[in-house]
């Protein structure tokens, strides 16, 4: 099958690049000159374990463009992919969704189906038909279909090809014949639905596994207080096959390109319905102050940060991408740069996108050794791989004060029990609590 994909961001990319190694043949379409240049010789403009391997293995099936004219003249289905970034009231932007329909329309030159990827609100499937049904030029049938995408950053390429369902939200027959025809080599559940309820499920389900994050943060939170241990508790909870095991690891919030947009936009759709979804609304605040919890923690430690040398493990909003988007670190580090602090950050790939926000008064170093060395505090804001397996006591010979403040309960309490460490995670006590407090 002739397939094109708009936007080659995690989404479009991984989608175009899964469906290559399928035996389709692709056109993946971006405006990017530079980035579509980029892919032809073989290397992803995104950092995403796996995805170039597949490219390469991909390429006979695989082509890059910015020419939309020619990808979406005789295309049998063309996926839109492009983002669909949070407003200032929280709505989803369609802009992009909407140009890329208008460029279907004007160029489709047989019969298509038009298949809505990126996250949107619901009604907005009806609303690209009419839009494309209004603009078209041909005298072609163009179908919309909504096939919501779960894909995980890091992971993207294994949840594509191993999905845990494929959603196919359609109003006809014709458009679910020929994506269950796209995806039959896919190993996934595939669900036939009505249009909106497809939008619905995306959001649905995105916005519970805040919601999981958001009510685990509170309860961590509780456990400090009332002396409770939150790994505990998560591993005594996960055995109910009810609640799940997953997305109940507590921290420091959850970031990336999706939660925190995905629970705005439907807490705006159901405003503007004149409706509440007071759940979300919780979510969405109880995250935005999980965010700051160890800058209140270091405040046990210091009244200020005034020349205080702070060392920042990890900037990304999570492990196994260079990806910044809603990240605790672009919260925190400002506040301590205010506060007058020396900061050091260490990330194994997220500095680069790091530095292009802030190029100054950033120290970015090559290794753990270097970032703790010398330090007053340390704050863990990521759960990289290599800090998961730092021997801990280098901290305490490294730092000038080994104080390690980790948002991701990175490790075990007893690691740190024999040491002159404090060692304070969430919602758990606090190893050696009173060793370097100011009074
Ligand atoms: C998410 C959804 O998982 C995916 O299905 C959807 O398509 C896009 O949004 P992603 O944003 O890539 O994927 O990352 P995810 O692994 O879900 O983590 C999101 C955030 O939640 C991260 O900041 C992570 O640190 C945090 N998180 C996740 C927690 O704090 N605790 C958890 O138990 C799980």
């Amino acid at each position: 099958m002739k397939i094109a994909v708009a936007g080659t961001g995690y989404v479009g990319l991984v989608t175009g690049v899964c469906l290559a190694s399928k035996g389709h043949q692709v056109t993946c379409v971006d405006v990017d000159e530079k980035k579509v240049e980029k892919m032809k010789r073989g290397e992803t403009p995104i950092y995403e374990p796996g995805l170039q391997e597949l490219m390469a293995q991909s390429v006979k099936n695989l082509s890059f463009t910015t020419d939309y004219k020619e990808a979406y003249r005789d295309a049998d289905v063309i996926f839109i992919g492009v983002g669909t970034p949070e407003k200032y009231d929280g709505s989803a932007n369609l802009a992009y969704v909407y140009e890329v329909a208008k460029q279907i329309a004007q160029n489709a030159e047989k019969h298509c189906v038009v298949v809505l990827k990126s996250t949107v609100p619901i009604g907005t499937n009806d609303k690209i038909e009419s839009y494309i049904h209004d603009k078209q030029i041909n005298d072609v049938k163009i179908y919309v279909a909504s096939n919501p995408e779960f894909l995980s950053q890091g992971t993207a390429v294994h949840d594509t090809l191993h999905a845990s369902r494929i959603v196919i939200g359609v109003t006809e027959e014709y458009p679910a014949k020929v994506l269950q025809k796209v995806y039959e080599d896919f190993d996934a559940p595939k669900l036939v639905v009505e249009r909106r309820s497809a939008e619905m499920i995306k959001y649905a389900s995105n916005d519970f596994l805040a919601l999981k994050i958001s009510y685990i943060n509170e309860i961590a939170n509780l456990c400090e207080v009332v002396g409770a241990d939150i790994e505990e508790v998560t591993e005594g909870m996960g055995f109910d096959g009810r609640i799940g095991n997953r997305f109940l690891k507590a921290g420091i919030g959850y970031g990336g390109s999706c939660f925190p947009k995905d629970t705005k936009a439907l807490n705006w759709l159901a405003n503007f319905n004149d409706n509440e979804i007071r759940t979300i609304r919780a979510a969405i605040e109880v995250n935005e102050n999980q965010k700051f919890k160890l800058i209140k923690k270091a405040k046990k430690y210091y009244h200020d940060f005034l020349f205080l040398n702070v060392a920042i493990l990890g900037c990304t909003f999570k492990p196994g991408t260079d990806d910044l988007r809603e990240a605790p670190s672009l919260v925190n580090v400002p506040l301590l740069l205010e506060d007058g602090a020396h900061v050091r950050i260490w990330d194994p790939v997220g500095t680069a996108n790091f530095k292009k926000r802030f190029p100054d008064k950033i120290q970015y170093c090559d290794s753990i050794e270097q970032a703790i060395e010398g330090a007053d505090i340390c704050l863990i804001l990521t759960e990289w791989e290599s800090v998961k397996n730092f021997e801990v006591e280098k901290f305490q010979k490294l730092m000038k004060c080994p104080i390690v403040l980790d948002g991701r309960n990175c490790y075990s309490l007893s690691a740190f029990e024999n040491t002159k460490i404090t060692y304070d995670s969430i919602g758990r006590k606090t190893i050696n609590p009173n060793l370097y407090k100011e009074n």
